[in-house]
Protein backbone atom coordinates (compact mmCIF):
# COMPACT_ATOMS: atom_id res chain seq x y z
CA UNK A 1 0.00 0.00 0.00
CA UNK A 2 1.29 3.68 -1.06
CA UNK A 3 0.57 6.52 1.01
CA UNK A 4 1.36 9.64 0.21
CA UNK A 5 1.80 11.91 3.68
CA UNK A 6 2.16 16.12 4.17
CA UNK A 7 3.24 17.67 7.05
CA UNK A 8 3.12 21.02 8.01
CA UNK A 9 2.33 21.49 11.87
CA UNK A 10 5.45 23.80 12.08
CA UNK A 11 7.84 25.37 10.24
CA UNK A 12 9.00 22.35 7.37
CA UNK A 13 6.67 21.70 4.26
CA UNK A 14 6.92 18.18 3.76
CA UNK A 15 5.70 14.98 1.54
CA UNK A 16 6.66 11.74 1.12
CA UNK A 17 5.15 8.48 -0.17
CA UNK A 18 5.94 5.30 2.36
CA UNK A 19 4.99 1.41 0.85
CA UNK A 20 3.59 -0.62 3.35
CA UNK A 21 4.17 1.83 6.54
CA UNK A 22 7.64 1.42 6.42
CA UNK A 23 9.60 1.60 3.15
CA UNK A 24 10.41 5.12 2.25
CA UNK A 25 10.15 5.67 -1.42
CA UNK A 26 10.39 9.67 -1.51
CA UNK A 27 10.44 11.89 0.91
CA UNK A 28 10.96 15.48 0.53
CA UNK A 29 11.50 18.75 3.18
CA UNK A 30 11.06 22.34 2.51
CA UNK A 31 12.43 23.93 5.74
CA UNK A 32 11.68 27.48 6.43
CA UNK A 33 15.14 28.00 9.13
CA UNK A 34 16.41 30.51 7.12
CA UNK A 35 13.48 32.82 7.01
CA UNK A 36 12.23 31.93 10.86
CA UNK A 37 16.14 32.50 11.95
CA UNK A 38 15.98 36.25 11.19
CA UNK A 39 13.38 36.53 14.45
CA UNK A 40 14.96 34.09 16.36
CA UNK A 41 12.35 32.11 16.26
CA UNK A 42 9.00 30.91 13.86
CA UNK A 43 6.47 33.48 13.15
CA UNK A 44 2.97 31.23 12.79
CA UNK A 45 1.53 33.86 10.28
CA UNK A 46 4.91 33.60 7.73
CA UNK A 47 5.38 29.81 8.57
CA UNK A 48 1.07 29.30 7.06
CA UNK A 49 2.07 31.67 4.07
CA UNK A 50 5.08 29.75 3.16
CA UNK A 51 3.19 26.45 3.66
CA UNK A 52 0.97 27.72 1.04
CA UNK A 53 3.41 28.83 -1.73
CA UNK A 54 6.10 25.69 -0.86
CA UNK A 55 3.08 22.61 -0.56
CA UNK A 56 2.20 22.23 -4.38
CA UNK A 57 6.43 22.37 -5.36
CA UNK A 58 6.80 20.13 -2.62
CA UNK A 59 3.87 17.76 -3.37
CA UNK A 60 4.78 17.65 -7.04
CA UNK A 61 8.47 16.86 -5.87
CA UNK A 62 7.55 13.61 -3.90
CA UNK A 63 5.05 12.60 -6.98
CA UNK A 64 7.69 12.52 -9.54
CA UNK A 65 8.19 9.44 -11.10
CA UNK A 66 4.22 8.34 -9.70
CA UNK A 67 1.15 8.48 -10.96
CA UNK A 68 -2.12 9.51 -8.91
CA UNK A 69 -3.14 6.00 -9.45
CA UNK A 70 0.02 4.48 -7.80
CA UNK A 71 -1.64 6.41 -4.62
CA UNK A 72 -3.57 4.55 -2.39
CA UNK A 73 -4.39 6.92 0.29
CA UNK A 74 -3.46 10.50 0.73
CA UNK A 75 -2.50 10.70 5.24
CA UNK A 76 -1.88 14.37 6.97
CA UNK A 77 -1.02 15.52 10.42
CA UNK A 78 -3.86 17.08 12.10
CA UNK A 79 -2.50 18.38 15.66
CA UNK A 80 -0.95 19.41 17.32
CA UNK A 81 0.92 22.15 16.14
CA UNK A 82 0.39 25.90 14.57
CA UNK A 83 -3.25 26.40 13.67
CA UNK A 84 -2.73 28.45 10.46
CA UNK A 85 0.15 25.75 9.74
CA UNK A 86 -2.24 22.87 9.82
CA UNK A 87 -4.88 24.00 8.19
CA UNK A 88 -2.74 24.48 4.89
CA UNK A 89 -1.97 20.93 5.04
CA UNK A 90 -4.97 19.60 5.94
CA UNK A 91 -6.92 21.33 3.41
CA UNK A 92 -4.86 20.43 0.85
CA UNK A 93 -4.75 16.94 1.50
CA UNK A 94 -8.61 16.79 1.92
CA UNK A 95 -8.92 18.31 -1.59
CA UNK A 96 -5.92 16.50 -3.18
CA UNK A 97 -7.35 13.21 -1.39
CA UNK A 98 -11.25 14.24 -3.18
CA UNK A 99 -9.56 14.60 -6.82
CA UNK A 100 -7.90 11.49 -7.09
CA UNK A 101 -10.64 9.56 -5.21
CA UNK A 102 -8.71 8.12 -2.45
CA UNK A 103 -9.24 8.00 1.37
CA UNK A 104 -8.05 10.58 3.55
CA UNK A 105 -5.78 9.30 6.73
CA UNK A 106 -5.38 12.04 9.39
CA UNK A 107 -2.17 11.74 12.07
CA UNK A 108 -1.18 13.23 15.12
CA UNK A 109 2.13 14.58 14.82
CA UNK A 110 3.37 12.92 17.94
CA UNK A 111 2.39 9.64 16.83
CA UNK A 112 3.97 10.13 13.21
CA UNK A 113 7.46 11.10 15.60
CA UNK A 114 7.04 7.85 17.00
CA UNK A 115 6.55 6.14 13.46
CA UNK A 116 9.99 7.39 12.22
CA UNK A 117 11.33 4.58 14.39
CA UNK A 118 9.44 1.72 12.00
CA UNK A 119 11.32 3.80 9.02
CA UNK A 120 13.76 2.34 6.14
CA UNK A 121 15.12 3.09 3.08
CA UNK A 122 15.94 0.14 1.56
CA UNK A 123 14.21 -3.52 0.91
CA UNK A 124 16.12 -5.44 3.57
CA UNK A 125 15.12 -4.73 6.64
CA UNK A 126 18.35 -4.08 9.46
CA UNK A 127 18.05 -5.64 12.50
CA UNK A 128 16.65 -2.57 14.55
CA UNK A 129 13.56 -2.09 12.14
CA UNK A 130 12.97 -5.93 12.23
CA UNK A 131 12.79 -6.00 16.07
CA UNK A 132 11.12 -2.98 16.67
CA UNK A 133 6.83 -3.47 17.12
CA UNK A 134 4.65 -2.45 20.21
CA UNK A 135 4.47 -2.51 23.27
CA UNK A 136 7.62 -0.55 24.32
CA UNK A 137 7.76 2.73 26.28
CA UNK A 138 8.49 6.00 24.27
CA UNK A 139 10.39 8.89 25.47
CA UNK A 140 9.09 11.78 22.80
CA UNK A 141 11.13 15.18 22.77
CA UNK A 142 10.16 17.74 20.32
CA UNK A 143 10.28 20.99 20.47
CA UNK A 144 6.83 21.51 21.96
CA UNK A 145 6.06 18.49 23.33
CA UNK A 146 7.92 15.95 26.62
CA UNK A 147 5.98 12.77 26.60
CA UNK A 148 6.98 9.68 28.14
CA UNK A 149 4.13 7.37 26.47
CA UNK A 150 3.60 3.41 26.50
CA UNK A 151 2.90 2.03 23.10
CA UNK A 152 0.23 -0.24 23.59
CA UNK A 153 -0.11 -1.06 19.78
CA UNK A 154 0.23 1.03 16.59
CA UNK A 155 -2.11 3.42 17.04
CA UNK A 156 -2.90 3.18 21.15
CA UNK A 157 -0.59 5.09 23.49
CA UNK A 158 -0.90 6.15 27.27
CA UNK A 159 0.55 9.31 28.29
CA UNK A 160 2.30 8.44 31.93
CA UNK A 161 4.56 11.81 32.09
CA UNK A 162 4.25 15.35 30.11
CA UNK A 163 6.18 18.56 30.81
CA UNK A 164 4.43 20.87 32.73
CA UNK A 165 5.67 24.31 31.35
CA UNK A 166 8.54 24.20 28.76
CA UNK A 167 9.25 20.97 26.09
CA UNK A 168 12.90 19.93 26.14
CA UNK A 169 13.22 21.21 23.26
CA UNK A 170 12.21 24.66 23.81
CA UNK A 171 14.40 24.64 27.01
CA UNK A 172 17.79 24.04 24.27
CA UNK A 173 16.36 26.81 21.72
CA UNK A 174 15.67 29.31 24.35
CA UNK A 175 19.35 28.60 26.07
CA UNK A 176 21.04 28.32 22.79
CA UNK A 177 19.40 32.02 21.92
CA UNK A 178 20.43 33.79 25.35
CA UNK A 179 24.09 32.31 24.61
CA UNK A 180 23.63 34.14 21.11
CA UNK A 181 23.55 30.44 18.66
CA UNK A 182 21.04 31.18 15.68
CA UNK A 183 17.87 29.44 15.73
CA UNK A 184 16.89 26.66 16.00
CA UNK A 185 19.50 26.30 18.98
CA UNK A 186 19.36 22.69 19.90
CA UNK A 187 21.85 21.88 17.29
CA UNK A 188 24.35 24.59 17.89
CA UNK A 189 23.72 23.50 21.86
CA UNK A 190 24.99 19.96 20.57
CA UNK A 191 27.77 21.19 18.59
CA UNK A 192 29.13 23.34 21.37
CA UNK A 193 28.78 20.80 24.14
CA UNK A 194 30.64 18.04 21.97
CA UNK A 195 33.69 20.35 21.37
CA UNK A 196 33.72 21.38 25.05
CA UNK A 197 33.57 17.14 26.09
CA UNK A 198 36.24 16.93 23.43
CA UNK A 199 38.35 19.39 25.49
CA UNK A 200 37.50 17.51 29.00
CA UNK A 201 38.46 13.71 27.32
CA UNK A 202 41.75 15.26 26.96
CA UNK A 203 42.45 17.47 29.70
CA UNK A 204 41.28 14.55 32.37
CA UNK A 205 42.77 12.06 30.14
CA UNK A 206 40.31 9.13 30.98
CA UNK A 207 37.97 7.18 28.70
CA UNK A 208 35.28 6.81 31.45
CA UNK A 209 31.53 8.38 29.96
CA UNK A 210 31.34 12.00 30.51
CA UNK A 211 28.04 12.20 31.19
CA UNK A 212 28.73 10.04 34.68
CA UNK A 213 31.13 12.63 35.41
CA UNK A 214 30.44 14.50 38.44
CA UNK A 215 33.54 17.04 38.87
CA UNK A 216 31.71 19.97 39.41
CA UNK A 217 34.54 22.33 38.04
CA UNK A 218 33.32 21.12 34.86
CA UNK A 219 30.40 22.10 34.91
CA UNK A 220 28.09 24.95 35.97
CA UNK A 221 25.57 24.36 38.65
CA UNK A 222 21.78 23.87 37.38
CA UNK A 223 19.15 22.92 38.88
CA UNK A 224 17.15 19.49 38.12
CA UNK A 225 13.58 20.84 39.10
CA UNK A 226 11.52 18.50 41.27
CA UNK A 227 7.82 18.36 39.94
CA UNK A 228 5.28 17.92 42.23
CA UNK A 229 2.46 15.53 41.33
CA UNK A 230 2.93 12.76 38.78
CA UNK A 231 6.62 11.40 39.10
CA UNK A 232 7.12 11.37 35.36
CA UNK A 233 6.05 15.01 34.57
CA UNK A 234 8.78 17.14 33.55
CA UNK A 235 9.91 20.90 33.87
CA UNK A 236 12.35 22.42 32.11
CA UNK A 237 11.32 26.36 33.00
CA UNK A 238 13.37 26.24 36.04
CA UNK A 239 16.27 24.95 34.12
CA UNK A 240 16.01 27.44 31.16
CA UNK A 241 16.02 30.01 33.55
CA UNK A 242 19.02 28.91 35.25
CA UNK A 243 20.60 29.56 32.17
CA UNK A 244 19.77 32.80 31.36
CA UNK A 245 20.31 33.85 35.13
CA UNK A 246 23.68 32.40 35.45
CA UNK A 247 24.41 34.44 32.07
CA UNK A 248 23.18 37.36 33.17
CA UNK A 249 25.44 37.21 36.28
CA UNK A 250 27.95 36.82 34.78
CA UNK A 251 27.77 39.68 32.58
CA UNK A 252 27.12 41.89 35.46
CA UNK A 253 29.91 41.29 36.90
CA UNK A 254 31.79 41.47 33.66
CA UNK A 255 32.79 38.26 33.41
CA UNK A 256 32.05 35.75 30.06
CA UNK A 257 30.25 33.14 29.93
CA UNK A 258 32.34 29.88 28.54
CA UNK A 259 29.21 29.47 26.08
CA UNK A 260 30.43 25.64 25.04
CA UNK A 261 30.69 24.98 28.63
CA UNK A 262 27.24 26.00 29.45
CA UNK A 263 25.91 24.09 26.28
CA UNK A 264 27.79 21.29 28.09
CA UNK A 265 26.22 21.66 31.21
CA UNK A 266 22.67 22.05 30.12
CA UNK A 267 23.19 18.89 27.66
CA UNK A 268 24.02 16.64 30.40
CA UNK A 269 21.34 18.09 32.90
CA UNK A 270 18.79 17.41 29.96
CA UNK A 271 20.04 14.24 29.37
CA UNK A 272 20.31 12.92 33.25
CA UNK A 273 16.54 14.41 33.92
CA UNK A 274 15.57 12.29 30.62
CA UNK A 275 17.47 9.00 31.49
CA UNK A 276 16.39 9.13 35.02
CA UNK A 277 12.96 9.51 34.99
CA UNK A 278 12.48 7.05 31.60
CA UNK A 279 14.17 4.29 33.45
CA UNK A 280 12.40 4.72 36.59
CA UNK A 281 9.04 4.55 34.20
CA UNK A 282 10.31 1.82 32.33
CA UNK A 283 10.72 -0.16 35.29
CA UNK A 284 7.21 1.34 37.32
CA UNK A 285 5.18 -0.05 34.11
CA UNK A 286 7.18 -3.09 33.50
CA UNK A 287 9.18 -2.48 30.39
CA UNK A 288 12.61 -3.70 28.68
CA UNK A 289 12.33 -2.10 25.68
CA UNK A 290 12.78 2.09 25.09
CA UNK A 291 12.74 3.64 22.34
CA UNK A 292 13.50 7.92 21.77
CA UNK A 293 11.78 10.01 19.09
CA UNK A 294 11.23 13.75 17.95
CA UNK A 295 13.85 16.50 17.20
CA UNK A 296 15.46 16.49 20.54
CA UNK A 297 16.27 12.68 19.93
CA UNK A 298 19.15 14.03 17.28
CA UNK A 299 21.35 15.13 20.08
CA UNK A 300 24.38 13.27 20.02
CA UNK A 301 24.13 13.57 24.37
CA UNK A 302 21.26 12.43 24.99
CA UNK A 303 21.54 9.56 22.54
CA UNK A 304 24.84 8.48 24.17
CA UNK A 305 23.45 9.29 27.91
CA UNK A 306 20.84 6.68 27.21
CA UNK A 307 22.98 4.22 24.99
CA UNK A 308 24.63 3.82 28.32
CA UNK A 309 22.41 3.94 30.74
CA UNK A 310 20.19 1.17 28.81
CA UNK A 311 23.55 -1.10 28.03
CA UNK A 312 22.88 -4.70 29.36
CA UNK A 313 19.72 -3.58 31.46
CA UNK A 314 17.12 -2.62 28.35
CA UNK A 315 16.80 -2.80 24.57
CA UNK A 316 17.01 0.62 23.48
CA UNK A 317 15.85 2.16 19.54
CA UNK A 318 17.03 5.54 18.31
CA UNK A 319 15.39 7.03 15.11
CA UNK A 320 18.19 7.60 12.48
CA UNK A 321 19.09 11.23 13.16
CA UNK A 322 17.64 12.37 9.43
CA UNK A 323 14.03 11.40 10.57
CA UNK A 324 14.10 12.78 14.05
CA UNK A 325 12.85 16.27 12.80
CA UNK A 326 9.75 16.92 11.41
CA UNK A 327 8.95 14.91 8.03
CA UNK A 328 6.29 13.48 6.08
CA UNK A 329 7.63 9.51 5.60
CA UNK A 330 6.87 9.53 9.65
CA UNK A 331 3.67 11.01 8.57
CA UNK A 332 2.95 8.16 6.32
CA UNK A 333 3.84 5.42 8.06
CA UNK A 334 1.69 6.30 11.03
CA UNK A 335 -0.97 7.10 8.68
CA UNK A 336 -0.57 2.98 7.29
CA UNK A 337 -1.62 1.77 11.17
CA UNK A 338 -4.10 4.49 11.49
CA UNK A 339 -5.82 3.07 8.04
CA UNK A 340 -5.52 -0.81 9.61
CA UNK A 341 -7.25 0.36 12.34
CA UNK A 342 -9.92 2.04 10.79
CA UNK A 343 -8.82 5.60 11.47
CA UNK A 344 -9.95 7.18 8.60
CA UNK A 345 -11.36 11.01 8.13
CA UNK A 346 -14.06 12.47 6.01
CA UNK A 347 -14.45 15.80 4.55
CA UNK A 348 -14.71 17.75 7.81
CA UNK A 349 -11.91 17.15 9.15
CA UNK A 350 -10.12 19.62 10.99
CA UNK A 351 -6.95 21.04 12.73
CA UNK A 352 -6.33 21.34 16.19
CA UNK A 353 -3.65 22.98 18.05
CA UNK A 354 -3.51 20.90 20.68
CA UNK A 355 -5.15 17.03 21.47
CA UNK A 356 -4.77 15.67 24.62
CA UNK A 357 -2.01 13.44 23.41
O1 LIG B 1 10.30 17.35 16.42
P1 LIG B 1 10.81 18.63 15.94
O2 LIG B 1 11.57 18.66 14.64
O3 LIG B 1 9.67 19.68 15.83
C1 LIG B 1 8.61 19.72 16.72
O4 LIG B 1 7.67 18.91 16.54
O5 LIG B 1 8.71 20.55 17.66
O6 LIG B 1 11.74 19.20 17.08
C2 LIG B 1 12.38 20.43 16.98
C3 LIG B 1 13.24 20.61 18.20
C4 LIG B 1 13.85 22.02 18.29
O7 LIG B 1 13.70 22.47 19.61
C5 LIG B 1 15.31 21.77 17.95
O8 LIG B 1 16.20 22.70 18.52
C6 LIG B 1 15.51 20.39 18.54
O9 LIG B 1 14.36 19.68 18.15
N1 LIG B 1 16.72 19.73 18.04
C7 LIG B 1 17.77 19.44 18.84
C8 LIG B 1 18.75 18.84 18.01
N2 LIG B 1 18.26 18.79 16.74
C9 LIG B 1 17.00 19.35 16.78
N3 LIG B 1 17.94 19.62 20.16
C10 LIG B 1 19.10 19.22 20.69
N4 LIG B 1 20.10 18.65 19.95
C11 LIG B 1 19.96 18.45 18.63
N5 LIG B 1 20.95 17.87 17.93
ZN1 LIG C 1 7.79 17.44 15.39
Amino acid sequence: MLILAIESSCDETATAIVENGRKILTSVVASQIDIHKQYGGVVPEIASRQHCENILPVVMEAMQGYSFDDIDAVAVTYAPGLIGALLVGVSFAKGFAKAIEKPLIPVNHMQGHVASLYLHESDSLSTHEKDLAPPYLALIISGGHTHIAEILDYTNFNIIGRTRDDAAGECFDKSARALGFPYPGGVHIDKAANEYSDLLRTTLDTTETLYMHTDATCCYHLPKPKVEGSEFDFSFSGLKTAVLNTIHNAEQRGETIDKNKMAYSLQKTISEILVEKTLKAADKYGYKTIALAGGVAANSGIRSAFTSACEGKYQLFLPEKKYCGDNAAMIASQAYYNFEAGIIADAYLNAYASVPF
